[in-house]
């Protein structure tokens, strides 16, 4: 039976679902992990995680189709990213079938709050690794939790696919050969203040810049960057300190072979946007955000309107909602 909640009203906020999955690494593995209903984990004061940010998370949705299945969108490159992420804070894999299976899991045991099919909401599943167990050095911890929780979603940013206004920042989220493309919580906790200022000035977010030269586009807040030039090509930033967004490389692949539009992956740069007739912001959270102006120094910069979605952004939007909502058939 589907939970009493007022689906279109879902906002991009935390509620308690009824049970996650919980499995402990230890002297060299990873347990069969279970379903747990307990939303608090007990760890160590000296956890790595807690002290020097050794953990990273992943995020992806599930879908209830027309006819009442639900379907999760390419859980597996999830699942590669994790082991990436993973792999750059020094924390064991987690092999793709067990984080399939662990969100399949949490899925199963929450179907009922999986939204209705038509409510535009979705059940986000947040996966994660964090270090554990005694320690005080900077080292890799001695043990590791890995996690999945789900909770059922609206749009991450207020009024979903509407267009919102952006600002560059004069602050980096990553550095040149840091940890940008690992999905690890200190790019994050490190957007928090910057984002704040954004917030201050009345835009949904910042637009952070290339760490070396502040004059190409990196990110979108949490997401990532496309734009469709005047002669309708589908662009999107090409760095190596960008988080890859699988979204992102959804979209490149709906614009080629649905939209029959030539797509690039290169530098995007802040003074050049004229280039662009539409824009966009896009993530797993954000799935298409247009992008109604930049403000970067003292100019501000509009694509196709402040108001309206442009039409090739909608287009995308309605393929790759097509594709997660079972209604267009995907890629092989
Ligand atoms: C996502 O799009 O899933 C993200 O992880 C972005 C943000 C909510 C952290």
């Amino acid at each position: 039976m589907s939970k009493n909640i007022e689906w279109g009203k879902l906002g991009f906020a935390y509620m308690k679902t009824d049970f996650r999955y919980v499995s402990r690494w230890k002297d060299g593995s990873w347990d069969e992990g279970k379903l747990v209903e307990d939303n608090n984990l007990t760890i160590s004061e000296s956890s790595t995680a807690l002290h020097y940010g050794q953990q990273c998370f992943e995020g992806l949705k599930a879908y209830r189709t027309k006819d009442g299945k639900i379907q999760l969108f390419r859980p597996d490159e999830n699942a590669k990213r994790l082991i990436n992420s993973c792999t750059r804070v020094m924390m064991p894999e987690v092999p793709v079938e067990k984080f399939i299976d662990a969100c399949k899991q949490v899925v199963k045991a929450n179907e009922d709050f999986v939204p209705p099919y038509g409510s535009g909401a979705t059940l986000y599943l947040r996966p994660f690794v964090i270090g554990v167990g005694d320690n005080l050095g900077v080292k890799p911890a001695p043990e590791y939790i890995f996690c999945v929780f789900c909770v059922p979603v609206g749009p991450y940013f207020k009024g979903g696919m509407a267009p919102v206004n952006f600002i560059t920042s004069d602050f980096d989220r990553a550095a040149p050969y840091g940890t940008g493309a690992a999905k690890v919580g200190g790019n994050y906790a490190g957007s928090l203040y910057p984002h704040q200022l954004a917030v201050k000035k009345g835009f949904a977010d910042c637009i952070y810049l290339d760490p070396m030269t502040h004059t190409k586009i990196e990110e979108v807040g949490a997401a990532n960057f496309f734009g469709i030039t005047k002669n309708d090509k589908f662009v999107t930033p090409k760095s190596p300190s960008i988080l890859p967004s699988i979204t992102k490389y959804s979209l490149m692949h709906i614009a080629k072979e649905y939209l029959e539009m030539e797509v690039e992956e290169r530098d995007v740069l802040v003074d050049h946007l004229d280039e662009f007739k539409e824009a966009g912001a896009c993530g797993t959270a954000a799935v298409i955000t247009p992008i109604g102006g930049i403000q970067h120094k003292d100019k501000f910069h509009v694509f196709h309107s402040e108001k309206e979605v442009g039409p090739v952004t909608k287009k995308l939007y309605n393929t790759l909602y097509g594709i997660q909502f079972g209604d267009v058939e995907a890629p092989e």
